[in-house]
């Protein structure tokens, strides 16, 4: 079975990692410094959010220079050393790819702002005049996903589409220079070592032709999204193709994965499973995150409905489901549970279910959702909201890596110097403090993944519900392992269930056969049992 049908792989935001330099700026010598802790964790893979050139008008996501890395986060050289050094550890390396749009300081940006209405400069981006006669209406009606219009007037009178901030222009996909610099910007970076792509607003590349309005209520009914006519397009698909032969044609560095290893993750906000689904046929891309899964809330039956529909459709095209509960752009787990009982439960379900997984750095230190003072606020979000949405600042604090105070060795830097601020009640989600406590969340993650490993047979078996579709819990067998979720008001008697095996591992200890609420714990059969 292909390593990422069942990989878990770890989501680093380098910035917030570790800073090696002492400027408070988290950086790659810094990852590359660190990789022991992912080795100790037991992760398959690791995936950086952007490193390039960026004038960080929205974290990294606004690119100025796709061959190159930030000066503040190093150079070419270290991102070598890391992901040579990542293979030596037996960790493959995906990176970050964002192809929807650049940074408005890009060069292609500058010279289309240089340049006449209708110039093939323009051409790479979506220019249009207004709709009005005089132009000073916006060409059609749709919104950023940060909120207001997606269009912004440039001097001579002519509006550019940016989907998410006015600093992020959107290209033009039907333009063949944009497709071709971009098979260059693979190739460059599968030169350097890259195994794989995480293809950022994977839903959004091609816009419907004519640019028709999408209509009130846009953004509103996640599972409709697919009809807006900014996402989902039919000619994502043969992009997709392309790309995914170029990967597994496109010879390998000594030490990276061989290239049919290779992998193309989409985050792809189309929540209709069916939908989803059609991104991970057999030749197009081999994951895409399971955002209904991330964003279900903690009830038994919506959680097993969301289960339940996303093996189906995946299963319909032979892909694996990618689960993930949290990333550098969602409210942390334990926040969003309530607690870091639900959240280590959730873990427990997440790692138990079939197909790949993907942790965020901070997740397996159980940390909460920090609160980011209005001053240090430097998601977009914060400003295009008119000061009422704080953005996700709060799940990119620092990492806390050891001592009783910020900024926990995260980096030599004072407090004040952090890129962003820690909380001052971190110590215990320290690392150091977690990596000698065998009840700590990072113990927890760490035993989950290494019995993950030990039954290799289990990633291949399918799921099996010992539950009804309405119990306040969730119980379910896969091969040797079971897994069983209270997420009902009362302590439920394992007894009760009639499950094979016994308990090897719970988000919090057992008192006796009973499981307490919002507990998870997972059990083996005798047969299964390799100590
Ligand atoms: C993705 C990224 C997010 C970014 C957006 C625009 O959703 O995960 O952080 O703001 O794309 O590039
Ligand atoms: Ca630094």
């Amino acid at each position: 079975m292909s390593w990422w049908r069942h990989a878990v792989c770890y989501e680093i935001h380098p910035r917030s990692f570790a800073d090696s330099n002492g400027d408070g700026i988290g950086d790659l010598p810094g990852v590359t410094a660190h990789l022991d802790h992912l080795r100790h964790l037991g992760v398959d893979a690791l995936w950086l959010t952007p490193c390039y050139p960026s004038p960080l008008a929205d974290g990294g996501y606004d690119i100025a220079d796709h061959a190159a890395i930030a000066p503040d986060l190093g150079t070419l050289d270290d991102f070598d050393t890391l992901t040579r050094r990542a293979h030596t550890l037996g960790m493959r390396v995906i990176i970050d790819l964002v192809p929807n749009h650049t940074s408005d300081t890009h060069p292609w940006f500058r010279e289309a702002l240089g340049s006449a209405p209708d110039s093939a400069s323009r051409d790479r981006y979506v220019f249009r005049p207004g709709k009005d006669p005089d132009g000073t209406l916006p060409p059609n009606d749709w919104q950023s996903a940060f909120g207001g219009p997606a269009w912004t007037r440039v001097s001579d009178g002519d509006w550019y589409l940016h989907l998410h901030a006015p600093q992020q222009p959107d290209l033009n996909w039907r333009n063949s220079e944009v497709r071709s610099a971009f098979t260059d910007v693979l190739r460059f970076w599968l030169g350097h070592g890259a195994d794989g792509f995480r293809v950022d607003v994977a839903h959004a590349l091609f816009k419907a032709e004519g640019l028709p309005d999408a209509g009130p209520g846009q953004h509103q009914d996640p599972l409709r999204n697919h009809l807006m006519p900014y996402y989902d397009q039919e000619e994502l698909h043969p992009l997709y193709r392309d790309w995914r032969t170029l990967l597994n044609t496109h010879p390998a560095r000594p030490g990276a994965c061989s290239p049919d290893d290779r992998v193309l993750v989409a985050e792809c906000a189309v929540f209709a499973p069916e939908r989803l689904a059609r991104y991970v046929r057999p030749d197009e891309m081999h994951q895409t995150f399971n955002f209904a899964f991330l964003e279900a809330p903690w009830q038994a039956r919506a959680l097993r409905q969301v289960i339940d529909g996303s093996l189906a459709a995946s299963g319909s095209v032979d892909a694996p489901v990618t689960w993930v509960l949290s990333s550098h752009d969602a409210i942390r787990p334990v926040t969003r549970f309530g607690s870091e009982l639900r959240a280590r439960s959730a873990a427990l379900l997440m790692l138990a279910l079939p197909g790949a997984v993907y942790l965020y750095q901070g997740e397996e230190l159980a940390l909460p959702q920090a609160h980011i003072p209005d001053d240090r606020i430097r998601d977009p979000l914060w400003e295009r909201s008119g000061h009422t949405d704080r953005g996700r600042d709060g799940a990119r604090s620092p990492i806390p890596w050891s001592g009783s105070a910020p900024p926990y060795s995260f980096t030599a830097a004072s407090p004040d110097q952090c890129w962003l601020p820690q909380p001052p009640d971190w110590a215990d989600h320290c690392v150091d403090a977690q990596r000698g406590d065998p009840r700590s969340c990072l113990a927890l993650y760490r035993q989950a993944l290494r019995l993950r490993r030990q039954y290799p047979a289990t990633a291949q078996a399918p799921l099996r519900w010992h539950s009804a579709p309405h119990a306040p819990y969730l119980a379910f067998q896969r091969g040797a392992l079971a897994c069983v979720v209270n997420l009902g008001p009362d302590p439920l008697p394992l007894a009760t269930l009639g499950l094979p095996g016994h308990p090897v591992l719970s988000s919090t200890p057992l008192t006796g056969d009973t499981l307490p609420p919002d507990a998870a714990v997972w059990l083996v059969t005798e047969s299964g049992h390799r100590p």
